[in-house]
């Protein structure tokens, strides 16, 4: 892997995520919010329905790592539905990596739902940890080997609301938002993402797939970019939002 921006020269993925502190830089009233998403060069963010096949090892890497410097991991019920998350920390070596950085051993996952319609049997569930739902349906989520915990709204789920839950009632310093589309919008639009991770796949997908972003914004979002890198013709960009 090679930096183009800035410093151009060799680098790996560890070594480039390692001055990324984003627990020592919480908001005020919420967690810094960083978003991840992997898309193909003609702007799809999904290929037959799911993420997997867009990007590479390399990318896969990139959001393993992430993963181990974040308090918790955000994710709208669409991308839980087509991805089946397992747990995020299970190995001994990531859990003590992550406690050596001063976090806690598996980051917090949290799922974003209207309806609560979620693949109960997926291994987030099935395979203990704790799983904190914000929903806005009144059904109960059924009895999982994990500890599901509800925080309930009317109607809607205000994501601003629920950031400054996160950082007021978990102590949640840093949360990696790893889509979708939908959630995204709904963040930017809040003005609630700091960073975007974003790999750009050398592929081309066509088809209805979303893009990274689906929905409206208040104002466009100027962005700068912070860092890119390249491995095997794939690009991994860091923008941060211009204040
Ligand atoms: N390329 C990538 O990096 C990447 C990353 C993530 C996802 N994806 C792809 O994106 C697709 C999924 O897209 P999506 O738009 O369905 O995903 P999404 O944004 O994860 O989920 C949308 C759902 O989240 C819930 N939700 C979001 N905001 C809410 C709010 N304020 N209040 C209540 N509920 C809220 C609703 O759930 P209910 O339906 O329960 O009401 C809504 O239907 C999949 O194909 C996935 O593979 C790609």
């Amino acid at each position: 892997m090679r930096r183009l921006l800035p410093d151009p020269g060799p680098t790996t993925v560890e070594e480039q995520l390692e001055g990324y502190r984003p627990w020592e830089e919480p908001r005020e009233e919420r967690p810094l919010v960083a978003m991840n998403f992997a898309t193909t060069v003609d702007g799809r963010a999904a290929i037959g329905g799911v993420s997997g096949p867009i990007g590479s090892e390399t990318d896969t890497a990139m959001l393993a790592g992430l993963r181990t410097r974040f308090d918790a991991v955000m994710i709208g019920a669409g991308t839980m539905r087509a991805e089946c998350y397992g747990r995020l920390a299970k190995k001994p070596e990531t859990r003590e990596r992550r406690e050596r950085l001063g976090l806690p051993p598996e980051p917090l996952m949290v799922i974003v739902s209207g309806r609560l319609d979620l693949p109960w049997d997926a291994p987030l569930f099935t395979e203990g940890g704790e799983v904190l739902v914000f929903t806005a349906s009144a059904a109960e989520p059924p009895q999982t080997e994990s500890s599901v915990r509800v925080v309930r709204r009317q109607d809607f789920i205000d994501l601003g609301q629920a950031l400054r839950h996160l950082r007021r009632e978990r102590d949640i310093r840093a949360l990696l938002c790893e889509g979708g589309p939908g959630l995204h919008a709904e963040l930017e639009g809040g003005n609630a993402v700091d960073d975007l991770f974003l790999t750009i796949a050398p592929k081309l997908a066509g088809g209805g797939a979303p893009r990274i972003l689906e929905g409206e914004l208040p104002r466009v979002a100027e962005l700068e970019l912070a860092w890119l890198l390249e491995d095997g013709g794939e690009l991994f960009a860091r923008y941060r939002r211009r204040s």
